[in-house]
């Protein structure tokens, strides 16, 4: 029998997996300079902390769970996101005793869903939540992180940010049940899909795909035109901080993501060049999830970005550090090149070899891995105590002693 992944799930490495460190490595300094604190949270979670707040008829709770009664008959869910898991762990470990609690993390997140490009069924998350600021300038500090992320990780790139508000929770719920007449006026013309969802969760036929659904859609009433003063001057306040920020947006009225926690601000971070799964970063405020959630009442706003997809638009990672590859003509002269391998590892230069005595093979090798150096060990060098350090970008060589060797390759 021959093992596959299961479908929905990759394996990374090479290019791939040197994209994926540098997304860390970035998020990590970014993590620093605004000063968030990393947290790593279990993988898997009570299945009550998902199922509630991430809407009980959203589709992530409804269908893309993976859900498993362990021995205890405990009910366990892999995560499929991680702003619950940081809001249990927050509380948990009396991380929101000073506030703001300001948090941000990195790790693998599980949906059962249709697999297709940019979708996958485990895939990566990172993730920055703010715990316990009301005000907008939360917001517009965790959009500023999002663009100096995508900025720095992708300089040329053509992702633009969306911003809407949904209004508090109350004009939330009075908009829904406007949705949910407007919708059964048009019930036999939607989509079947959509159809189920006027009574259980109308806000998000908005977001359907099906071309009978949109024509609908396109007269449906706009939260907008409900929102009360409050909240219509959160969302000019969050827009003159993005022009001061000079960070570009549009507004879209009818943005309002898939689950079902938010209200007030919400934004994305979306591209042209992925198809369908164009949302590279999503997120917003979350006021009242704490509540839910069995804590105190704590308002929150955050923002989640696929790993998977940001690698798609990055372009592959040029080598920067030399490399130096080891040629051992024979196994006669193994001992004496490894005391060069030694110390040029030591300098934290990288090495390699190849484990064969052949010469041919060896330097096909340093070609296919792009070596910047070859260090040729044979008779001639172990007679003279001497190694041939071949410069494969200069097409030079010299004949130098092992306290020579690190000089000429760093000067090289
Ligand atoms: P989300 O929109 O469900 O939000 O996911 C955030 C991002 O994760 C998406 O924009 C996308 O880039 C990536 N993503 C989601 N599902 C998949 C998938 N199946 N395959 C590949 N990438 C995927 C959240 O998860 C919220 N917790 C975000 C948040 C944080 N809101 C406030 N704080």
């Amino acid at each position: 029998m021959k093992y596959r992944s299961v479908k929905g799930t990759h394996d990374l490495f090479g290019s791939e997996i040197a994209k994926f460190d540098q997304i860390i490595t970035e998020i990590n300094k970014l993590g620093q300079i605004f000063n968030f604190l990393k947290i790593e949270t279990p993988i898997f979670e009570s299945t009550e902390l998902f199922s509630k707040p991430l809407g009980e008829q959203s589709d992530v709770v409804l269908k893309e769970m993976y859900t498993f009664v362990d021995r205890n008959k405990d009910s366990l869910t892999l995560r499929p996101e991680y702003t619950t898991p940081m809001i249990r762990a927050a509380i948990s470990n009396n991380l929101i005793s000073q506030l703001p609690c300001k948090l941000f993390g990195i790790g693998p997140m599980f949906r059962r869903e249709r697999p297709q490009k940019g979708r996958y069924r485990q895939f990566h998350q990172i993730n920055f939540e703010n715990f316990g600021s009301l005000d907008v300038f939360a917001e517009v500090e965790l959009i500023n992180i999002a663009n100096n992320f995508l900025k720095n990780i992708l300089p040329k790139n053509d992702i633009m940010l969306y911003v809407n508000s949904l209004g508090d929770r109350d004009t939330l719920k009075k908009y829904k049940e406007k949705l949910k007449i407007f919708f059964e006026k048009y019930k036999k013309d939607l989509s079947e899909e959509s159809k189920l969802k006027i009574l259980t969760n109308p806000i998000r036929i908005l977001d359907s795909k099906d071309s009978k659904d949109k024509n609908i859609i396109t007269s449906a009433p706009l939260i907008y035109d409900s929102l009360s003063n409050n909240s219509l001057n959160k969302f000019e306040q969050l827009k003159k901080y993005l022009d001061e920020y000079k960070i570009k947006y549009k507004e879209d009225y009818s943005l309002v993501r898939g689950l079902d926690y938010y209200c007030e601000t919400v934004f994305e971070f979306k591209t042209n060049s992925l198809g369908s799964q164009n949302t590279i970063i999503g997120g917003g405020r979350y006021d009242g999830l704490f509540e839910i959630l069995g804590g105190p009442d704590i308002p929150g706003v955050g923002w989640a970005g696929g790993i998977e997809r940001i690698m798609m638009l990055m372009p592959i990672p040029v080598k920067t550090k030399k490399q130096v590859h080891f040629a051992i003509i024979n196994e006669k002269y193994q001992s004496h090149a490894l005391k060069a391998y030694k110390i040029i590892s030591d300098e934290k230069i990288p090495v390699y070899w190849n484990y064969k005595f052949n010469l041919k093979k060896s330097l096909s090798k340093s070609n296919e891995f792009q070596g910047s150096f070859v260090i040729i060990v044979g008779e001639d060098e172990f007679n003279l105590d001497k190694y041939t350090l071949k410069n494969l970008e200069k097409g030079s060589q010299v004949s130098v002693s092992l306290s020579e060797l690190i000089k000429h390759i760093k000067n090289g």
